[in-house]
């Protein structure tokens, strides 16, 4: 019976050789460990994992990111579509916009396939988002996605930035069936085009239980002046039992992996007494809901912090997960096309009983 897995929790939907969390916790992107891969990789190299199925070596990571390069031009009636958004609109609405937009000018066919299309979003992405937010010229010439996003935004790219890009771009970008990957891969089974999965997938990520609990974190760390406020803060939203944004996870019980290495990071961004102040808010809304409520920081908690000490809008938090997500939404659209059956569940009715047809003029 249905009514034991309200939201399909856990349901095993499919079968994917793409990430995997493991018995302790452990997040695999294709076998290789999150932690290994933040410490040892680049993002692009995992973005090439993610999209092609294996590391890439030298040669083609460098061939690779020679091509994201020239996939950050923005075509002109894109551009122009991006001019008549207005600037009062959610970024994420731009993206899904824009991406829907890009699929009417470079149409999926028998030679722009999935391949090249996961990786003209992935470049184009950041040029979107900052050309609709800036105006600005859009080709950078960065090899790394992040570095591209921060030039375009701070028209520099600063080291330590660059840095916690590189770890928060790896952290966000798979998680096996989370809703908006789900999404993708439902559409993707109907044999949709490529974009029209990625634009649902951008849809899905853009609520508050799932990608937009960043930018709803940072709202929430903000709202308290110091840790002793926050403590007040927190228990009273808990008693009118109110949803604390970056906690808790449907897959996770007892941490979530990626937190524990975005909080080591933020950590070492936290410098002036105002970071300071904010990381101690924090910490102290970490320890109030796992007195509380036995729930620890998803990985969109402190990741929200790390661009707020990056100087990042918080509007953009949550694109940015569009701009790393990709890669993953990419993969599992390929995999799910590789051994297609439509996903298409069934459901238990529990509405009326069978009645008969009132005419209008009875009712
Ligand atoms: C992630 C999330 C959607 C998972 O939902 P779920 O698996 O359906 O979790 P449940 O609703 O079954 O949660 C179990 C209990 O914990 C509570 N809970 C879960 N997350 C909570 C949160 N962030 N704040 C307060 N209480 C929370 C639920 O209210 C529920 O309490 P109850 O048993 O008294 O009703 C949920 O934890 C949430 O809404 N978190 C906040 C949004 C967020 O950070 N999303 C990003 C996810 S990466």
């Amino acid at each position: 019976m249905m009514s034991k897995n309200k939201g399909l929790a856990g349901v095993v939907a499919g079968q994917t050789a793409i990430c995997a969390v493991t018995q302790t916790h452990e997040l695999r992107y294709r076998g290789y460990a999150i932690s290994d891969l933040c410490e040892n990789a680049s993002f692009e190299e995992v973005a090439y994992l993610l999209i092609h199925g294996a590391l890439p070596n030298q040669k083609q990571l460098d061939e690779f990111i020679k091509r994201l390069i020239t996939y950050q031009t923005l075509p002109n009636s894109l551009k122009i579509v991006l001019e008549q958004i207005p600037k009062t609109a959610h970024p994420m609405d731009v993206l899904r916009t824009a991406c829907s937009m890009l699929g009417t000018l470079e149409m999926e066919n028998s030679t722009n396939n999935g391949d090249i299309i996961a990786e003209r979003l992935l470049a184009i992405f950041p040029s979107m988002l900052l050309y609709w937010y800036k105006r600005i010229d859009t080709q950078t010439g960065e090899a790394r996605i992040g570095d591209h996003f921060l030039k375009l935004l701070h028209g520099k790219v600063d080291a330590k930035a660059s840095h916690l890009f590189n770890i928060s771009m790896i952290l966000y970008a798979e998680h096996e069936f989370n809703v908006s990957t789900f999404t993708a891969r439902a559409v993707a089974s109907t044999l949709a085009d490529f974009y029209s999965c990625i634009t649902a997938a951008i849809g899905a990520l853009g609520g508050p239980l799932h990608g937009g609990a960043n930018e709803a974190a940072m709202k929430l760390i903000q709202t308290f002046k110091n840790p002793l406020d926050a403590e007040q803060g927190i228990k009273k939203m808990l008693t009118a039992k109110e949803l604390i944004m970056g906690f808790g996870h449907r897959v996770y019980t007892e941490s979530d992996p990626r937190s524990e290495i975005m909080k080591k990071q933020v950590a070492l961004l936290a410098v002036s007494p105002e970071q300071k102040n904010l990381f101690s808010i924090a910490e102290m809304i970490e320890k109030i809901m796992w007195d509380e409520k036995h729930l620890f920081p998803n990985v969109d908690f402190y990741s929200a912090l790390a661009y707020h000490f990056c100087d990042i809008p918080t509007k953009l938090f949550t694109p940015l997960f569009v701009i790393s997500r990709v890669t993953g939404w990419s993969a599992h659209i390929i995999e799910q096309r590789s051994d297609n059956r439509i996903i298409r569940p069934a459901a238990e009715y529990i509405g009326p009983e069978p009645k008969a047809f009132i005419a209008i003029d009875k009712r």
